[in-house]
């Protein structure tokens, strides 16, 4: 058996820190205060309602995550963060409409509590949105700034640790360029206002710089460059993206595989969605519907890998469409058409409509993500990419020159598998042969 490593107890109280305070995020938060007060119960989250095996199936061990590995306690998680909007996490989840207004407003004197501090914002990387509540100066002084801000949040709630989750708008669709290869270059753009260095890449560099880590729920390239990548392992600290794996995104990573494992051919994925909420709004813009497109695309290219399987997927036609759709607020449909075909190349077709509360999905991942960080943290995880938890996203972020895994129940056994390995239990590796070798 392997040994366990020397975890670090969850003494103390964990901040969570969210840029952008919008319908995930107060969602998120509103869930978290329902559950300690006994009105819900934590529906979605691995780490609070999940199981996990240890040792052979006749061992009858299967405790619960929460009880097998040493998570924050609930109660002793603070929420705080930053947007452009100065609305208390109150008034957010109702003009959100995610959650019922009488469940709201049994936890207003704790949701009115939280407000958001000033952010780091430019309205060139997300086009649709104005605000006030936002910061001034060089990009290196906004950084600087938002570190203060860590520092002063972790004193006045009496914080022993934060973490940091992305919640935040998506931004105009970027790439890498010379400025964000190394950490010279990329703090000489901070000092000189380097355009290719957007509000979420401060935030990250910042979080990082204070041994925080990070987890980007948003497609934005953020923390996926080789200068952050590099300070994040230098610094020893975890992070991981890109853009949380829900709605549609979700369903197809469930029923790709599966086409896949019974070798059944795919020649056409036509999805499309109606949404009526901010977040729908932002992805009108045709800019930063590319960053929010590219990521939904890649998926199941790599899920169904057409140059092992040309036969099969070798022309399969992809489209991914995003419609704004006002009347629907937070409650989006997403609706996929499917043309398949099997044996005798006979065609069959599947529909999926899915009428789905995308900030119910989030809010959940945002908990889980900010738990296993901490933990990870606290077990001494080598910094820098943390691949274990690709199961929360849509574009898992890999070294480069890796292929990220989509699959999710690949990517649940990995999960699984790093936390039997945290605790000294044996991985599972699901070949079975133990049991047939007494008989
Ligand atoms: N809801 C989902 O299921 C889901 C799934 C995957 C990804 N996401 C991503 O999560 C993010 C949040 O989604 P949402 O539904 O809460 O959107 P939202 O529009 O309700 O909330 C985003 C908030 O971020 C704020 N904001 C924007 N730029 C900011 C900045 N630089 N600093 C601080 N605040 C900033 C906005 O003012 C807004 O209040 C989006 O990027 C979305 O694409 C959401």
């Amino acid at each position: 058996m392997a040994e366990k490593l020397d975890i670090k107890p969850a003494s103390g109280k964990l901040g969570i820190l969210t840029p952008g305070m919008g319908a995930v995020s107060s969602t998120f938060i509103a869930g978290v205060e329902a559950i300690r007060q006994g009105l819900r119960l934590p529906i979605g989250s691995f780490t609070q309602m999940g199981h996990i095996r240890l040792g052979k199936r006749t061992d009858d061990r299967q405790p619960l995550v929460r009880n097998f590995v040493p998570l924050a306690d609930l109660d002793d998680l603070v929420f705080g963060g930053w947007d452009i909007f100065p609305d208390s996490v109150y008034e957010a989840a109702m003009k959100a409409g995610v959650l019922e207004k009488e469940l709201l407003n049994q936890l207003k004197p704790q949701l009115d509590a939280i407000r958001p501090m000033k952010a780091v914002f430019d309205n060139f990387y997300v086009k649709k949105l104005e605000g006030t509540h936002v910061k001034s100066g060089t990009k290196m002084e906004l950084a600087e700034a938002l570190m203060k801000d860590m520092e002063t949040f972790k004193k006045e709630n009496g914080c022993d640790r934060l973490v940091m989750v992305w919640c935040g708008s998506t931004e105009i669709f970027m790439k890498r360029s010379e400025v964000h290869q190394d950490l010279a270059s990329f703090e000489k753009g901070l000092r000189e206002d380097h355009p290719d260095i957007p509000p979420s890449m401060i935030y990250a560099y910042a979080a990082i710089k204070m041994g925080i880590p990070y987890a980007n729920g948003a497609p934005n390239l953020s923390g996926d460059v080789p200068a952050l990548e590099q300070l994040a392992k230098d610094k020893g600290v975890g992070v991981c993206g890109k853009d949380f794996k829900t709605g549609q995104t979700l369903m197809k990573t469930i029923l790709a595989p599966g086409f896949k494992a019974r070798q059944l051919g795919v020649s056409g994925w036509f999805s499309t969605n109606i949404l009526g909420n901010r977040d729908g709004e932002v992805l009108d813009d045709p800019a930063s519907f590319k960053t929010k497109e590219e990521s939904k695309l890649s998926v199941l290219d790599t899920i169904l890998q057409p140059q092992l399987y040309p036969d099969l997927y070798g022309n399969l036609y992809h489209k991914v469409r995003i419609n704004y759709y006002p009347p629907r607020g937070d409650n989006k449909e997403g609706w996929d058409n499917i043309d398949i075909f099997g044996w005798c190349s006979m065609p069959m077709q599947i529909k999926v409509d899915f009428l789905c509360r995308d900030s119910i999905l989030a809010a959940p991942l945002v908990l889980d993500l900010a738990l296993l960080l901490d933990l990870g943290a606290r077990a001494g995880l080598p910094g820098g990419i943390q691949e274990w938890l690709s199961f929360y996203f849509k574009s898992p972020v890999t070294p480069a020159g890796l292929l990220p895994e989509h699959d999710l129940f690949i990517q649940q056994t990995k999960l699984k598998n790093t936390l039997r390995w945290m605790m000294g239990e044996e991985v599972i590796t699901h070949l079975g042969r133990e049991y047939y070798e007494d008989r």
